[in-house]
This record gives structure tokens, sequence and C-alpha cells, in this order.
């Protein structure tokens, strides 16, 4: 365990129970497997991987809006899986989260002043002029003049949207900011607008963000370090630049195929293919290596032995046989 870290999740595992109908058995699906990974102060991880791989259900973990299985998500030292009533309610301020559609995550009933002052008035309980200036700075930090302040959410832009949610958000300067697919519903313009003001915002106030999203390409320039996720669990894990010069898991290559590059010669040096086949169920997970029924470079021993995490040259670790 690295005590430097702000973050330590360790071995977090989720499980839902499904079905239990008449018709239908119940049965187990384990979204997140053993999943471990820590982010130091200031420090972005962005975790990676196709849809129903497990990104929010980790999120969820971490913000503590599920219960996990097994394992330990600890914040500062505390293990927060643990906590509950009050001491609960004193850590929230210091865990925020931004979600994917900006067009649902702003209650529209209410004036963006209100939007934004909420956590505020909760939880420092300021009022008056003392909350009107703290909101018109919040407003200001993520780009936005203090005339919108009397607007509702239906008059702004899906861009715009995103940066109400990140000023709520960092209204009460957490130390970790979870941004589930912040960007992926927006334009590419309009996702480097807010990829710059989240760097902008790390640079003035240190804030350390989880940054979930199944594009890889995204998160290129907003990452220090990266972890692959494949059926609830990490593949790869690693500095960002490594990740993608000297990839050494298929899966990641296979995602990494799927990145547009502007350049024709480089496109078609790439080695991988892009992926082929849909992600196997969860409920029923291929034994040996998760990915084995999709992998390009599958060995008789990938569908019967797990892979361990190795190190990996250059930094981080990588789960496949090829490297053990
Ligand atoms: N509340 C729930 N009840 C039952 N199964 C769930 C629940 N939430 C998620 N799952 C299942 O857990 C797995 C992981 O889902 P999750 O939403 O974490 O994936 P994801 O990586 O965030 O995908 P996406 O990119 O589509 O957002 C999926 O198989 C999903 O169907
Ligand atoms: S362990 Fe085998 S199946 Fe899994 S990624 Fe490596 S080579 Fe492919
Ligand atoms: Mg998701």
């Amino acid at each position: 365990m690295n005590t430097n870290h702000l973050l330590e999740v360790r071995d977090l595992s989720v499980v839902f129970r499904i079905g239990g109908g008449l018709l239908a058995p119940r049965r187990e699906l384990r979204a997140v497997n053993g999943v471990s990974f820590g982010i130091a102060p200031g420090e972005t991880l962005a975790v990676v991987g196709e849809s129903g791989s497990g990104k929010s259900t980790i999120a969820r973990a971490v913000m503590r809006l599920i219960e996990p299985a097994s394992g330990s998500v600890v914040l500062d030292g505390t293990d927060i899986t643990q906590l509950t009533g009050q001491a609960l309610r004193r850590i929230r301020p210091r865990l925020q989260m931004v979600f994917q559609d900006p067009y649902s995550s702003l209650d529209p009933s209410k004036l963006i002043r209100d939007v934004v002052a909420e956590p505020l008035v909760v939880h420092r309980r300021l009022a008056g002029a003392a909350l009107d200036a703290r909101v018109e700075q919040l407003l200001e930090q993520v780009g936005l003049g203090a005339y919108h302040l009397d607007r509702y959410p239906y008059e702004f832009s899906g861009g715009q949207r995103q940066r109400i949610a990140i000023a709520r958000a960092i209204a009460l300067e957490p130390s970790l900011l979870v941004l589930d697919e912040a960007v992926s519903a927006l334009d590419v313009s309009t996702q480097n607008q807010i990829l710059n003001l989240l760097a902008d915002l790390r640079r003035a106030h240190g804030i350390a963000y989880l940054f979930i999203s199944h594009d890889l390409g995204v998160v290129r320039h907003i990452a220090d370090r990266v972890a692959v996720t494949y059926l609830g669990r990490i593949v790869e894990t690693g500095p960002t630049e490594r990740i993608f010069t000297a990839t050494a898991h298929p899966y990641t290559e296979a995602l990494l195929a799927a990145v547009p590059i502007p350049n024709p010669a480089l496109q078609r040096q790439r080695r991988a293919p892009p992926l082929v086949g849909d992600i196997p169920s969860p409920l029923a997970p291929p034994p040996g290596c998760p990915f084995h029924t999709r992998c390009p470079r599958a060995m008789p021993v990938c569908s019967t032995e797990p892979p361990r995490h190795v190190p990996v040259d250059g930094g981080g670790t990588v789960a496949c046989h090829l490297h053990d």
C-alpha cells in the first residue's frame, strides 16, 4: 500500500444479484472483480474500457453510492466503506462526481445560482452576500459569466451544462473529483474545451481526478496514468505515455486501434486489428484470461489459467501470459 496516495482502492469487488423471479433464477453478476489502484494528490487516473466493463460501478463504489461485496476504498487513511452517518457526511465534501449526461444531471426547475449554491448552503451554511460572492467566483472559474446565474439549465448548451456541473462539484473544494464519461456526450471541440478547463482547475487547486472514459483517445492529454478494464478487471495499468507507446496488453492494443490517428501513414503501421466480437456476458465470464475469446494472440494456457499482474518496463503492470 502506497501511503502517499490520496485514494487507495484495494481488491474491490461489486456483485449485483439479479433475477429471482418465477422464471429467472437468482444469479450473481460480478461487475467489478478484485480491482486495485491508487491516486496521488493532484493526480489524474483514467479508467478506460468498453461498455459494461465495470467503470461506472467502480466510480459508484468509490463515491459510496453502492456497497462493495469486498475490498476497501481508503481516502486519506480512512476506509470509507466502513463509514456511516455523521462520519460519512463529514467526508462527502472531499469526494465529488460529475456525470455523463449534462441534460439530466442538473435539476431543470432550479436557477443556476441555486444549483451551484446548494452544496455551499448544505455543507458550509453559507448565506447572503458571502454565498453570492462564492457562487459568482465558481462560475467564473469554469469560464461562465455571472450574468448566467439567473437562468435555467434548459437555456444552456451541453458544454455549458458540464461547466455548471463542474462548478457545483468543486464548490466544496474536493480533493478528488470522479468524472464518469463527463465529456462523452459532447462534440470534439467542446470536449477539448472541458478537458482544458479540467487541466486549469487541477493546476489552480491541485484536485485529483478519477477520469472514466470508453475512449482512450480522450484520456491521452489529461491522464497521468491509465487503468484499462475488461469484464470487471484491470488488465493493464501504467503511465499514459507508456500505455500509448509501449502497449503491453492485446486488449489495450485493440482499444488503441479504434482511436483514429490523423496521419494515414501512421494509421497503416498499426499492429493490432480493431476489436472484433462482443464482450462476453459478465454472468458467465470466460475461464482463464477473460479476454481469450476475442484475443488475436491467445494461446492454449489462456483459456485455463488466469494471468497474474506483472510489472512492465516503463511502469505499471499487465495481466497477460505473453508477459509472464
Ligand atoms: N444496478 C445494477 N444491477 C445489475 N447489474 C448492473 C447494475 N449496474 C451495472 N450492472 C452491470 O454491471 C456491469 C458493469 O456495468 P457498468 O455500468 O459499471 O459498466 P461501464 O463500464 O460503466 O459501461 P458503460 O461504458 O456502458 O457506461 C454490466 O454488465 C452492467 O449490466
Ligand atoms: S493472456 Fe492470452 S488471451 Fe489473455 S490477453 Fe494475453 S495472450 Fe490474449
Ligand atoms: Mg458507465
